[in-house]
């Protein structure tokens, strides 16, 4: 039977890394591309959801991570660093044990899913917890790796980006073609630049007839690149992408005009509506910032923005099981003994009567 390797041995020959690369690896991609029939319905397109948070770690992060940490196990790196919202450090540290080298992770203090920061500090971690945001995380994982001999492998290493255009191969491989319109939540904005390489590298060598457009979401109060600043206090209910001054920002504006796409932002009641659809009618569960793309989607089907009749791909970045704090407003009610009234209650919402 075939076993997924992982996508560094699946895509070897589109990857920058040698014939001899041993890959440090938990057979992260081959995730599901699956029919969204809600969203089809909703929005009069063929919508696909690409469900990122079936990889090992829970999110996209792990495509990118497996290239970086072989590529800094190969360099003889001992340790490695990176800022992170959650999902960036939650990887790095499942990959850096297995290789070997000690995980470094700064994060916003108090700012993070706790799903994530149980991610980090389980594979052993030296977590650090700035007083600040994702932004100042940032500056002073550059100036560690810059005075100290440890790895940087926040998305300002490209070859973080290489791994991650694989979800863009995978999606080609599995539909036959590109779709017309990919869409996906932007934080760091790293990822949509990733798929722009993926796609843009599939069709140069003809094995999509076309790139698709390319639409980003940032959250309303964390959306630098649709306000063309920088924005100095992020914030928003969607911690994943809570970053006011994204390191691939030129990156992503290029694979927005490129592509004649779009980076444009949501509110978090969008993206709660969202998150909360995707879970009740497509049976995916996903994290806020995750909800983003899906957010965005029905505005602008709502907006008279989509074109009927559309292949679509929504990436949905991250697994809802990270991050429950909101998911769990609104439980049903508590009872010491289930009685008759009660099941009756339960049928009765559940449409049976
Ligand atoms: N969705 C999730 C679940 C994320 O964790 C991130 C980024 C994004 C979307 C946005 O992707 O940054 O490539 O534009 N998370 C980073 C982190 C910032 O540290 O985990 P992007």
């Amino acid at each position: 039977a075939h076993q997924w390797r992982g996508v560094i041995e699946e895509y070897r020959a589109w990857l920058p890394v040698s014939a001899d690369t041993k890959p440090v690896t938990l057979c992260e991609g081959g995730t599901p591309l699956i029919e969204a029939q809600w969203l089809s319905e909703r929005t009069r397109c063929e919508v696909r959801l690409k469900v990122e948070g079936d990889n090992p770690t829970g999110s996209f992060k792990d495509r990118g991570m497996t290239v970086a940490i072989t590529k800094a196990a190969e360099a003889g790196a001992r340790a490695v660093v990176c800022a992170s919202t959650g999902n960036t450090s939650a990887s790095m540290a499942a990959y850096a044990v297995r290789a070997r080298l000690n995980p470094i992770v700064l994060v916003p203090h108090g700012r993070i899913a706790a799903g994530k920061m149980a991610q980090a500090l389980m594979h052993g971690a030296q977590v650090i917890q700035v007083r600040g945001g994702f932004d100042d995380c940032l500056a002073i994982a550059r100036g560690l790796s810059d005075d100290y001999p440890v790895a940087l492998v926040n998305s300002v290493n490209r070859v973080r980006l290489q791994g991650q255009k694989t979800a863009a191969f995978e999606i080609v491989d599995a539909i036959g073609d590109a779709p017309d319109v990919h869409v996906m939540p932007v934080g760091n904005a790293g990822n949509i630049s990733a798929y722009w390489l993926g796609y843009t590298e599939y069709a140069r060598a003809g094995a999509a007839s076309h790139s698709p457009r390319l639409w980003g979401f940032q959250a309303e109060g964390a959306a630098p690149i649709v306000r063309g600043a920088p924005v100095p206090d992020p914030e928003t209910i969607a911690s994943a992408i809570r970053v006011g001054n994204p390191a691939s920002w030129d990156l992503a504006v290029n694979a927005r005009d490129e592509s004649s796409g779009r980076i444009d932002a949501v509110t978090d009641e969008q993206i709660m509506q969202a998150q909360r659809d995707l879970a009740s009618h497509e049976g995916v569960f996903v994290e806020p910032g995750s909800a983003a793309g899906v957010a965005g989607l029905v505005a602008a089907a709502d907006g008279g923005e989509l074109d009927p009749g559309q292949s679509v791909v929504v990436t949905v970045t991250g697994h809802g099981l990270k991050d429950i704090d909101t998911a769990l407003t609104g439980r049903g009610p508590v009872v010491d003994d289930v009685v008759d009234a009660d099941v009756r209650a339960a049928a009765r919402a559940a449409g049976l009567t």
